[in-house]
């Protein structure tokens, strides 16, 4: 059964956006139906201080998006990491089964983003 907190952000979407001067950026693609999640992270001083999205997904993706922008806020990028997407969608959201090839999208995002943040940091002269 759906959780409370993600029926609120299937009603009402959050922090959904393109973010100009992200720190980290990825764009991931659900395999089994092709559609994209585009994810935008801020971070200071080692923590999420931001986090944007825009996807072409279905309402699962665009609520566990939504979730996802406010759960991880202010997490360091270790916590981060450590966010299991399935685990999320059984436990937090709610959703069934089904369902989670969708919800773990968000998740492997922010993943993808923390990545590219840490590429670029290694790129930038001392
Ligand atoms: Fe593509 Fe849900 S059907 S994200």
């Amino acid at each position: 059964m759906l959780s409370k907190a993600i029926k609120e952000h299937i009603q009402a979407p959050r922090n959904m956006g393109i973010m100009e001067g992200a720190d980290g950026a990825a764009e991931v693609v659900g395999p089994a139906c092709g559609d994209q999640v585009n994810l935008y992270l801020k971070v200071e001083g080692g923590r999420i201080s931001d986090l944007r999205y825009t996807t072409h997904g279905c309402w699962v993706a665009v609520a566990l998006c939504s979730f996802l922008s406010e759960r991880a806020r202010g997490m360091s990028l270790e916590e981060a990491l450590a966010l299991d997407g399935e685990e999320i969608a059984r436990q937090e959201a709610g959703l069934a089964e089904d369902k989670w090839p969708c919800a773990v999208l968000a998740v492997r995002a922010l993943h993808q983003a923390i990545a590219d943040y840490g590429a670029r940091c290694q790129d930038r002269p001392d």
